[in-house]
Formats: structure tokens, sequence, C-alpha cells
């Protein structure tokens, strides 16, 4: 285990204060109050989105490989027996649960993180049942400003060790439609509160076709 790890896990959630309380926040609970039936969640971190899911969640499973996030999420999903969660030690690559299982999987942060979007997109299209849904929050490459993608790209070799292999110039937008599913909805955004080479987001829900 790096003490990299240990630090990124320790605070985590100190550092993302200025982008919860300016957008994050806001964007969490619009896409997870409302969500209904079995629900996974993929790199759930220190538990943030514990908060926001609403109570037509009938179970939830949160998965995250990094053990001292792990220890966070677990403490965070105490006292929440309402949501009837599990937390698991997968990462998004390969999670060992049946076929067609889930109504919906949750995204938040991760796919930029993740060692191979298309293994981790394929997992999860595996695993929603058709018809579910795939929501998504991710900070993504600035391809609609050349200049800020310049600096992306500048920035992401230090980035990428630093943040625990968190990359700036990520196409996740593609990776999502490569996967095979469609975008029942999509928002291409500017996150506010934290340094601008993070900035480009998209947000919204893709759909495993019926
Ligand atoms: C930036 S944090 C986001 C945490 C949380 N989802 C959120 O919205 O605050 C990225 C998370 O992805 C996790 N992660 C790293 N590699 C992963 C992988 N291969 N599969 C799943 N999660 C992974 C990290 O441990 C970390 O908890």
């Amino acid at each position: 285990m790096s003490l990299l790890s240990r630090l990124m896990a320790r605070y985590y959630d100190a550092t993302m204060r200025g982008m919860e309380g300016a957008c994050l926040a806001r964007w969490r609970k619009g896409m997870l109050r409302d969500l209904r039936g079995k629900v996974l969640e993929i790199g759930a971190g220190t538990g943030v989105n514990l908060a926001y899911y609403g109570t037509g969640v009938r179970r939830l499973v949160l998965t995250e490989p990094d053990p001292h996030m792990r220890r966070q999420l677990q403490a965070r999903a105490e006292g929440r027996s309402r949501l009837n969660l599990s937390v698991m030690d997968f990462g998004a690559e390969k999670i060992d649960q049946p076929d067609a299982s889930f109504d919906v999987v949750v995204c938040t942060l991760v796919l930029c993180t993740v060692q191979s979007q298309a293994s981790s997109l394929a997992e999860a299209y595996r695993l929603l049942r058709p018809g579910g849904q795939f929501v998504f929050l991710e900070h993504v490459a600035a391809l609609d400003s050349p200049g800020l993608h310049r600096w992306q790209r500048v920035f992401q070799p230090f980035w990428v060790r630093v943040c625990g292999n968190c990359h700036l110039t990520r196409d996740t937008e593609q990776a999502i439609l490569d996967a095979g599913f469609d975008f029942l909805q999509i928002e291409r955004v500017r996150s506010r509160g934290g340094p601008r080479i993070v900035s480009p987001t998209i947000k919204g829900i893709a759909t495993k076709p019926a």
C-alpha cells in the first residue's frame, strides 16, 4: 500500500470541498435522488454519494478497490441500513456479480482513474439489465477548447502520478458510446471550485438497449 494512496484517502473529502460546494453536491443530488431498484456504484471512494440516494433504492452494492478508501466507505456506510447496502472489494474492470443483475450502475469521477475504460464500461454493460441505466459524472478532455486541452496534456504525466492514476485527457463520452450504450441525456458542463484543467465535465444517463 503506497503512502500516496493512504494520503489520498485521508484528504480526499477535504481537497474536494471547494468543488462539492460550488457544483458537485448539487449535481450528485440531482442525479441520484430518484434512482430506483438494485443499484451498483463503482469506485465509490469515501462514500460521498451515500448522502444522496433516495428511498427508491431497494439494494445498493458499493465497490471500491483501494483499502484506505474502502475503510472510510465502510465507516460512512454504517448506520445507513435503509439502503440495504454492501461494500465490496472489486475494481471496475472485473466485478464478480451475475450478468444483468442491476437496474442502475453509478459512476462518478472514476473513469478518469480506472486502468481500462473499455473493460470497466464492458463490465458495467454486462451487469446492467437490458434497459438499465448507466449514470455518470466524469471530468474529461477539453476537446472543445484547444488551449485548455494543451494544458491538460502538459499536466497529465504529473497529474497521473500524484492523483492516483487520474487522467485529464480521456474522451469518456466516446468510450461510453463505444461500449454499446445509448445516451438518454448528456450535459457538457464546466465544474467550478477546483483546477481549470479538471473542469470540463460530462454528466447524464446512458442506457443499455432493451
Ligand atoms: C476521484 S475518486 C472518486 C470517488 C467517488 N466515486 C466520488 O465520486 O467521490 C476515484 C475513485 O476510483 C477508485 N478507483 C481507482 N481505480 C479503480 C478501478 N480500477 N476500479 C474502480 N475504482 C477505482 C479510487 O480508489 C477512488 O476511490
